[in-house]
């Protein structure tokens, strides 16, 4: 006696309908770069399809992104300036605060996510304010101005925020300052498990936001680390996190399975820019199939654990999904 699992697999329609796992266009948060200008649409050579991008070209991208129903963006700001404690992020006229007043006005159906860091905006590239002493980002002073950054996101009109910088007790931080201003319901999605990863790469050239010494290894991650890899996200979730985050994906996916077994809020992960471009080499090396790869690797994510996938792909899936 034997299971003839392929008794199930006769049926084009029943293997269909016993399908476990599904990807559907609303899984996906597509990452945009802005910085002021007009007209401005630069390709980056590491990440074929991905533009930093002037807010008028943003809003055109939004509709078509509207048209392939894919109804969340993720912002990041390149501004024209940067200094030792990244200043254009905490004024009221920062780059990402624009586009996100600009985003509302025009389709304000949109669900805006902005990534709250400082690594694009600081000269130096790092996620905070330096300490001389240590030459690591100071966690404490970096708190107050992840809060003040949050606080302008949220009047400018964000629906979610998602801080990346990995600061000790940045939720409660943020979450305060949001509170004291009235913020109480918006949402905050923490990167909560992020690692210090070389997967980062690509996305350092769209951002400009390469560190000038040293390394993230202070604040993200050991990618050796499960334990503490899931203490993270429980701790953002004692913060008050509302989502929960792993990033990168493809390298982690038992840290995503550990979390979403850990935890019952929802998950996120981060397809990172690494795990795009190489995916975009190999087709253009003509090694793979490109697009069966990108779903079965979409479908991987969702099926470890994900409820929400921010990626690089999500124009290009949802046109298969969309059929
Ligand atoms: C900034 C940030 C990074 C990414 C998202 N937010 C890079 C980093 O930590 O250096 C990476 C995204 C990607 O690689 O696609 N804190
Ligand atoms: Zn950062």
């Amino acid at each position: 006696m034997f299971a003839r699992f392929r008794r199930n697999r006769m049926h084009a329609a029943l293997r269909d309908m016993l399908c476990e796992t599904h990807l559907r266009v609303d899984d996906f948060i597509y990452p945009l770069f802005v910085r002021s200008g007009e007209k401005i649409k630069k390709e980056i050579a590491s990440l074929p399809g991905v533009f930093q991008m002037s807010i008028d070209e943003v809003l055109k991208e939004c509709k078509e992104l509207q048209e392939l129903g894919i109804r969340s963006i993720i912002l990041f700001g390149i501004p024209d300036v940067k200094d030792s404690i990244g200043s254009e992020a905490l004024c009221e006229h920062s780059i990402v605060a624009q586009t996100i007043r600009a985003i509302k006005k025009a389709y304000p159906e949109m669900l805006i996510v902005s990534d709250l860091c400082f690594c694009e905006y600081t000269d130096h590239g790092h996620c905070g304010v330096i300490d001389p002493k240590t030459q690591s980002v100071e966690n404490d002073i970096t708190l107050e101005n992840l809060a003040t950054q949050a606080v302008i996101h949220a009047k400018a009109g964000v629906d979610m925020i998602a801080p990346s910088g990995m600061m000790d007790g940045m939720i409660s931080a943020i979450r305060s300052g949001l509170d004291s201003e009235g913020f109480i319901n918006l949402p905050i999605m923490s990167y909560s498990t992020k690692f210090a990863s070389s997967y980062y790469g690509p996305f350092r050239d769209v951002a400009e936001s390469a560190p000038s010494f040293g390394d993230r290894r202070t604040y993200q991650m050991n990618p050796a680390n499960r334990k503490e890899a899931i203490r993270e996200s429980i701790e953002d979730e004692m913060q008050g996190a509302d989502i929960l985050m792993v990033k990168p994906t493809l390298a982690y996916l038992d840290i995503v399975r550990d979390i979403k077994e850990t935890t019952l809020l929802p998950l996120a992960v981060y397809n990172v820019s690494g795990e795009y471009a190489m995916l975009k080499a190999a087709a253009k090396a003509g090694v793979i199939d490109y697009e069966g790869v990108m779903m079965e690797t979409l479908l991987g994510m969702k099926r470890a654990g994900a409820d929400i996938i921010i990626t690089y792909h999500a124009k290009e899936a949802a046109k298969i999904l969309n059929g």
